[in-house]
């Protein structure tokens, strides 16, 4: 357990003991360091409930708890108990911080799917793709640490009106093809008849064609449907889209270090749309309205208005709404408590509109918890969404490049890693270019829009990627160094002074913490941490002279707890995606 929430025990029972409820025993850090090192409010909240003063209250919860693992308690101001704990304590909860991280999984763990990544085929990935790949991952590794059931998917957008636009493209250039002649029957060619820079071209080209021809719009439709009622030559070229767009996607994503456990997609729930909607009407949730069916799923209090869900088209072609509707069925009988949708936030109102119609005709039980982690948009230097210089959207391959070039820039600037071999050097600067993409989007709230902001985020200093990782480094740096000399770590002992006080309250919040970006879902608190962590080590390090200490007791357990920091540090870097090269 962790020192706060054994503390809050504590208190809760002090609370209780006077017949108040527990829960004003609640401890949080202190926003006062230089007065105490956390502090409980409750005694104020208490006093209306209790009708005594607050400051009597707080005098009496101090009277019961008072002991040998806190050094000192007092009531400040109106009734603010302020805590400071006994050093022997902090250094014991330090020395099982290992065990503390693992304890988090005393919660019932739950089987979660994460639905995260989400391109659509026939795109190779993009800087609009980023921000779910790299959130979605980040709350995968937490949860999975905090020893939950964790399934990640990358439901791919496969079924829709997008490949009807596509088969259509490739029908007015290639009309030839043997895919598009009705008569034909088969075998189809092996070989895909697009690459993917062609595929990725079509795609914005028949797009706007579309938007300005309403007769090829409706061709366009017509080849969904088509497709969706399974006309073989359409069937085999979706599966030539599929293939060529997933290879060049998968390449992508492994260049991130990002990886699903499920590939699927809209398409795999594709046998069953037509029995599902049959349920929904005849269960009388779905409804006729010119000609096209949907789901009303507007409620009485409603503050903004929400439309009905639009179930099938008029010509009975499904939607982006269908496919999701029946994958919560899917996920629904997979038997997931917790679904996490990592999607754009603009995506609030479609999702919540299949989330209502889910719960109203039944797919998902009352319990099955369906939640939209919404984040905000990855802005250029303008302002607005991420664009190259020219205006186009920037490929995430190219992304990558730049951030490894700025990387390896970075790197030959401050010096490091220049005379190490060529393909570790090459390693390093991969490893460097993706924490700064990756931190640079982590350390911001996923809500909060941010400028992608190359330099700032390629920086060795500041609260960046690159820092917490030559940090890291130079932890494992000292650890073998000291183990040149044949010095090992040792018990942690209690702190003497401030700056080692401060790094070891620092990492005793480990697991609270990572339990509040998890509830959250908010990974920042990650990110937070570990800057904090970064910044109290400088701190203790140049305060305590771990390879001069004389006292080898003293050096021992200061060793540890540098250990412990990178330990730390390794842990949080990593459940934010971030590799830690050996050496730099
Ligand atoms: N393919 C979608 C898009 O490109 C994202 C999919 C998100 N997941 C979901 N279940 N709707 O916008």
């Amino acid at each position: 357990m962790s020192l706060r929430s054994e503390l809050s025990r504590r208190f809760g029972d002090a609370f209780a003991a006077l017949g108040l409820d527990r829960s004003y025993g609640e401890v949080v850090v202190s926003q006062r360091p230089d007065l105490a090192q956390y502090q409980v409010n409750g005694a104020l909240a208490a006093a209306k409930s209790a009708g005594r003063p607050p400051r009597e209250i707080a005098e009496a919860v101090v009277e019961r708890v008072a002991g040998d693992d806190v050094a000192e308690l007092s009531v400040a101001g109106p009734g603010f108990i302020n805590i400071t704990v006994a050093d022997e304590t902090l250094a014991r909860h330090v020395a099982a911080l290992a065990d503390e991280v693992g304890s988090a999984r005393s919660e019932p763990s739950r089987r979660i799917l994460i639905d995260y990544g989400g391109p659509n085929i026939s795109k190779a990935l993009h800087a609009g793709h980023l921000r779910s790949a790299i959130i979605g991952d980040a709350l995968k590794r937490l949860f999975r640490v905090l020893g939950h059931d964790v399934v990640g998917d990358i439901h791919l957008g496969d079924w829709g009106m997008p490949i009807g636009q596509l088969i259509v493209a490739l029908e007015l250039r290639r009309p030839d093809l043997p895919y598009f002649d009705p008569e034909y029957t088969g075998p189809y060619p092996d070989e895909p008849p697009v690459d993917i820079d062609e595929l990725s071209e079509l795609y914005p080209w028949i797009v706007r064609r579309c938007r300005d021809d309403a007769e090829l719009a409706d061709r366009a439709r017509r080849a969904t449907l088509e497709l969706q009622r399974g006309r073989e030559g359409y069937v085999a070229l979706w599966r030539h889209f599929l293939t060529v767009s997933l290879a060049a996607q998968r390449r992508d994503f492994d260049a991130l270090g990002i990886d699903f456990d499920l590939w699927y997609g809209e398409s795999t729930v594709r046998d069953r749309l037509e029995p599902m909607v049959e349920r929904l009407v005849a269960a009388g949730v779905a409804v006729e309205s010119e000609g096209a069916l949907i789901v009303e799923v507007a409620e009485p209090d409603d503050a903004k208005e929400v439309p009905p869900l639009l179930l099938t088209r008029s010509d009975g072609s499904y939607l982006y709404t269908t496919t999701d509707l029946a994958t919560v069925e899917l996920r629904a009988e997979e038997g997931y408590d917790v679904v996490l949708y990592v999607v754009d936030h603009r995506q609030s109102l479609h999702l919540e509109q299949v989330f209502r119609a889910a719960r109203k005709a039944g797919i998902a039980p009352p319990d099955m918890v369906l939640e939209h982690v919404a984040f905000g948009t990855l802005n250029g230097p303008d302002g607005r969404p991420f664009k190259t210089r020219e205006g186009g959207v920037l490929l995430l391959s190219d992304l990558i490049a730049l951030v490894e070039d700025a990387a390896r820039r970075r790197l030959e600037d401050a010096d490091l890693a220049q005379d190490y071999p060529e393909e570790e050097r090459e390693r390093i600067a991969h490893q460097v270019g993706i924490a700064a993409l990756k931190f640079g989007d982590l350390a911001n709230h996923r809500l909060s829009s941010y400028v992608f902001d190359l330099d700032r985020f390629t920086s060795f200093e500041g609260k960046t990627g690159p820092y917490l990782q030559y940090g890291a480094v130079r932890m494992k740096s000292i650890l073998r160094k000291a183990e040149e000399r044949e010095l090992r770590p040792g018990p942690i002992l209690a702190p003497e002074v401030d700056r080692e006080r401060a790094l070891m309250l620092t990492l005793v919040e480990l697991p609270d913490v990572l339990a509040r970006a998890a509830e959250l879902r908010a990974p920042n608190h990650v990110a937070d941490l570990a800057y904090r962590l970064a910044g109290d080590f400088n701190r203790f390090y140049e305060a305590c002279h771990v390879l001069r200490e004389e006292d080898p007791k003293r050096q021992a357990s200061w060793l540890g707890l540098v250990e412990t920091t990178l330990r730390s540090t390794t842990l949080l870097l990593d459940l934010l995606g971030i590799e830690v090269p050996e050496r730099m």
